[in-house]
C-alpha cells in the first residue's frame, strides 16, 4: 500500500468510532475474498519495455465521452457522513480537484443536488434496483437532471452480504440521513428502509429500462464472469465494472484481478471495462490497465482519506496514486496507459 494511504488508514482508524471502522473494513462470510483482493494484483509480474521515450507520461483517460486527467475513480461507497461532516460534498470536490471521476452511491448521506453543486469534476450515479422500482427511477431522473454523466447499476447485491464481523451491530445512520435522497419519493405509509431494499428479482431488462429513464448510459457493476458480462452488454449495458463489492457480497468469489481477463475477453472491446477491489498502489492499477481495463476504482482508501482530512486528503490520496502510476508506467517503458498491453504482465 502507498505510504500516504497507509497514513490515512491509521488516522482514520484512530478517529472513527469502532463500529464505523468495522463497517468500512468488513467483508462477508469468512472474508476470504476480502483478503484476496489486494493479493490478487500482486500475483502478476511485469515485462517492462526499454528505450522508449518516457520523458513525459500522460494519464488522460476517456470514459464514455468524458475525459479525466487520471484513470483512478472513486468507487460508490455508502454514507460518507460517517467519515466526515462534509460527507460526499467533500469527496466529490477532492476527487474533482485530483482530475478523477466520482461514482456517487445511492446510499449517499447528502442529496444528489448538493453533491452535484459541490462537484469540481465529472460524476456518475450508482443505482440499486430497489423493491420500489419507482424509487430507483426517481433517483436516476434526479441524477440525470443534476448532471450525472452515467448510471452505474450495481448487480451483485440481490441481498446484502452477511458481514459476521459487524453482526448485531447496526450502523447508527439516522433515518433522515439514510433516506436523504429517498424520503420525498416514498409512497405514503411506506416503510422507507424496506422500500429501499434491493429487489432480488431483477433481470437484464432493467438495464434498458434505466437507460431510457435517465437518457444516460448504464454500466453494470459487480460482474466477475465473461459470459455474464456479455449477457449484460447484449441487454444494453454501456460498460462493465468487474468487482467483488470490496469482498462484501459473495465470499469465496474470485478476486477482481483474476476475473478481469475473462471479462475483457468476452466483452472484446465493445464497451469500457472498469475494475475495483484492493487497488492500493500505482502498480496495482498498471496491472489492471495492462490487462485491458479502461479505469480503476478505489473504495476504502477514499473513506480513509475523507476521515483523515476531508476533501484535501481525498485529493492528496488520489494524487499520490496517480503520481505512483505515472512513475511505474515510465519505468515500465510506457508513456501512457495505451502503451500497455497484456504482454506487459505475466503470471509465470
Ligand atoms: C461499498 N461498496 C458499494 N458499492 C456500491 O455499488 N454501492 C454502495 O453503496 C457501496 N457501499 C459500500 C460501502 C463500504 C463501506 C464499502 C467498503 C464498499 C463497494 C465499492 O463500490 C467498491 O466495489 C469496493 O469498495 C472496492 O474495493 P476497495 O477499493 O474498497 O478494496
Amino acid at each position: 500500500m502507498l505510504g500516504l494511504l497507509a497514513d490515512h488508514r491509521e488516522t482514520a482508524r484512530a478517529r472513527l468510532r469502532p463500529e464505523v471502522w468495522d463497517y468500512y473494513e468488513a467483508g462477508s462470510g469468512e472474508e476470504l475474498t476480502l483478503g484476496e483482493a489486494v493479493a490478487g494484483w500482486r500475483e502478476y509480474r511485469l515485462r517492462p519495455r526499454v528505450l522508449r521515450d518516457v520523458s513525459t507520461v500522460d494519464l488522460t483517460t476517456e470514459l464514455l465521452g468524458t475525459t479525466v486527467r487520471s484513470p483512478f475513480a472513486v468507487a460508490p461507497v455508502a454514507f460518507h457522513a460517517l467519515a466526515h461532516p462534509d460527507a460526499e460534498c467533500a469527496t466529490v470536490r477532492g476527487a474533482g480537484d485530483a482530475g478523477c471521476l466520482t461514482v456517487v452511491s445511492t446510499r449517499a448521506s447528502r442529496t444528489i443536488e448538493d453533491i452535484a453543486a459541490a462537484a469540481t469534476g465529472p460524476w456518475w450515479f450508482q443505482a440499486y434496483l430497489m423493491r420500489d422500482r419507482g424509487l430507483t427511477e426517481a433517483l436516476v431522473r434526479r441524477a440525470a437532471a443534476a448532471g450525472a454523466r452515467a448510471v452505474v447499476l450495481t448487480v451483485d447485491t440481490p441481498y446484502v452480504g452477511r458481514k459476521h464481523r459487524v453482526d448485531g451491530v447496526r450502523i447508527a445512520v439516522p433515518d433522515d440521513e439514510y433516506l436523504v435522497n429517498l424520503a420525498q419519493h416514498l409512497v405514503p405509509g411506506a416503510v422507507g428502509r424496506e422500500s429501499a431494499e434491493q429487489d432480488p428479482s431483477a433481470t437484464p431488462d432493467v438495464i434498458g429500462r434505466l437507460a431510457a429513464v435517465g437518457s444516460l448510459p448504464v454500466l453494470v457493476k459487480g460482474v466477475l464472469r465473461g459470459d455474464e458480462a456479455l449477457r449484460c452488454v447484449e441487454a444494453g449495458a454501456a460498460g462493465v465494472v468487474v468487482s467483488t463489492h470490496g469482498g462484501r457480497q459473495l465470499d469465496r468469489a474470485v478476486a477482481s484481478a483474476q476475473a478481469l481477463p475473462d471479462v475483457l475477453d468476452a466483452v472484446g472491446g465493445r464497451v469500457p471495462v472498469l475494475v475495483d477491489g484492493g487497488i492500493r498502489t500505482g502498480t496495482d492499477a498498471l496491472v489492471a490497465l495492462a490487462l485491458g481495463a479502461d479505469a480503476v476504482l478505489v473504495g476504502r482508501p477514499v473513506l480513509w482519506a475523507l476521515a483523515a482530512g476531508g476533501a484535501q486528503a481525498v485529493r492528496d490520496g488520489l494524487d499520490a496514486l496517480a503520481d505512483d502510476l505515472a512513475h511505474v508506467l515510465a519505468v515500465a517503458g510506457a508513456a501512457r496507459p495505451a502503451d500497455l498491453d497484456p504482454s506487459t504482465v505475466t503470471t509465470g
